[in-house]
């Protein structure tokens, strides 16, 4: 797995860092407040499992999962949901927990729905932020870190459903998917 990643972007301790910082964010703007996680399947879920414990006010998780760019690099703009949420959405202040925000195709397509379902609020908290590769106006209230035109992968973030369970974020070698 190493072997086929190019460069560390962000080691574990950086990674921390950033989630703490966006945890004491959140923490502060959402205090008496009826704050609902939702985290994005599956890319989303280690940054996920990380940031509801740096929170330190109640909150509530839920998950849903839309389809993936199977083993290609780029989305293909169509969204399907493959597994909804679970709850009435109502009286709930809503972060939406993305690993990565890139063409916003995804998130637009998901804030329109949830917003659908009227919840008190809904705002976007992306671990990564790849601004330059935008195709729909999306914008995160929550970032991580914005990064240049590079497909990475590790904590959380796959190609073709591998490196998932790197503990760091790497550039991927162009020849794995080339
Ligand atoms: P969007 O709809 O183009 O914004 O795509 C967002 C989704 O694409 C993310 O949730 C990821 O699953 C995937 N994605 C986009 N860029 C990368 C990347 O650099 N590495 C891994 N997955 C990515
Ligand atoms: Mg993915």
């Amino acid at each position: 797995m190493l072997q086929d990643i190019e460069e560390v972007l962000f080691t574990e301790r950086q990674i921390a860092v950033m989630v703490e910082r966006i945890g004491k964010e959140i923490t502060a703007d959402y205090r008496g407040k009826n704050l609902l996680l939702v985290s994005v399947l599956k890319g989303s879920v280690v940054f996920m499992a990380d940031l509801m414990r740096a929170i330190e006010i109640p909150a509530r998780i839920d998950f849903m999962a839309t389809s993936s760019y199977g083993s290609g690099t780029k989305t293909s703009g169509v969204v399907k949901i493959l597994k909804d949420l679970d709850i009435n959405l109502e009286g709930y202040d809503i972060v939406l927990v993305e690993d990565i925000l890139d063409s916003g195709k995804t998130l637009s397509y998901l804030i329109e729905l949830i917003q659908a379902r009227n919840p008190s609020s809904v705002r976007i908290c992306t671990l990564f932020d790849k601004p330059e590769r935008r195709e729909v106006e999306v914008q995160a209230t929550y970032a991580g870190a914005v990064i240049p035109d590079a497909f990475i992968v590790g904590y959380g973030l796959d190609y073709d459903e591998k490196y998932r369970n790197l503990p760091f974020v790497g550039v991927l070698k162009p020849e794995i998917y080339q």
